[in-house]
């Protein structure tokens, strides 16, 4: 039986989750595919439930339609408390959101210890609510801080509901020199086609790991910055190989080959440039 599955998000064009997928079925000799799926928000109910009459298995969700896409599926752990879906399972129609796993098992692999760590985060959309929550789950402690006071006040406040969280004015975040553990870029600051501008202060980058969520490049400034004041750095293609390989577990029943998977991102996002 052909293993049928796709990414749909607006836009989808330099996505590399077909790659590591098309190479996770050719290491394991699954036969299928795939696709990814430019889909407009007025099309995204036709496209899940089009995509299950045509006999996929499952889809990967992106931006705009992580939120969304929700009230069409019956939630999973994760998916639930953040209400925002990257995973959906056609047959039963159950939405997981596995950003939560990838962020949380990429800082793990890099000995990063989150209990009881004061961690501060960049940033308020998507990312920043599966990393925050994935951290106060596991007993970090959070201080948010977002360009958009309102938007980082309300993700604090969202987030507060599982453990602690604080929101920090931009302006204030001097004032976190010393008093934190890992600090994380949720913002697309320094990625390919952005601002190559630091997420926070140079003076914070002191004693502390590093996590950027950008991974095209992979090496950011931030990530240069804090290397060179010898800061423990996180990439964000670990998040997002291990977010791709637990969504390939859930469809195909079988344990990812990671670094098949790693390899391939490596190489689109190489191609990419
Ligand atoms: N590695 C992975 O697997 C993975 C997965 C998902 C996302 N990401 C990364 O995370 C980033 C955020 O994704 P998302 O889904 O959370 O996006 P989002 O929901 O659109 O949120 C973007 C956040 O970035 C802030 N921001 C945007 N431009 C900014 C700027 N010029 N200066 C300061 N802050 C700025 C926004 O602040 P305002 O509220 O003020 O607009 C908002 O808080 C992406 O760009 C991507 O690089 C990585």
């Amino acid at each position: 039986m052909l293993l049928l599955l796709g990414l749909i998000g607006h836009p989808v064009a330099h996505s590399v989750s077909p790659a590591m997928h098309q190479a996770a079925m050719k290491e394991l000799g699954i036969e299928g595919a795939y696709l990814a799926f430019d889909v407009l928000p007025e099309n995204l109910r036709d496209a899940v439930f089009g995509a299950r009459a045509l006999g996929f298995k499952g889809l990967n969700v992106t931006i705009p339609h992580k939120e969304t896409v929700a009230r069409y599926l019956r939630l999973k752990e994760e998916a639930e408390a953040i209400k925002a879906v990257n995973t959906i399972k056609l047959d039963d129609m159950t939405g997981y959101n596995t950003d939560v796993y990838g962020a949380m098992k990429a800082l793990e692999e890099a000995g990063f210890k989150a209990r009881g760590k004061r961690s501060l985060i960049v940033g308020a959309g998507g990312a920043a609510k599966a990393i925050g929550y994935g951290l106060i789950r596991v007993g970090a402690k959070l201080v948010v801080t977002n360009r958009t006071p309102s938007r980082g006040i309300e993700l604090a406040n969202f987030l507060r509901k599982f453990g602690p969280c604080t929101f920090i004015h931009f302006d204030k975040l001097h004032e976190l020199r010393g008093r934190i553990n890992l600090i994380i870029n949720a913002t697309p600051l320094g990625m390919e086609g952005f601002e190559e501008r630091l997420p926070v202060p140079p003076a914070l980058l002191e004693r502390v790991t590093v996590f950027d969520t950008v991974y095209n490049p992979m090496e950011t400034l931030l990530i240069k910055e804090a290397k060179k004041r010898g800061c423990r750095v996180v990439y964000g293609i670990e998040m997002l190989v291990h977010q791709g390989a637990k969504s390939f577990e859930i469809w195909a029943g079988m344990e990812p080959p990671v670094e098949v998977m790693r390899d391939a991102a490596l190489r689109a996002l190489g191609s990419m440039r």
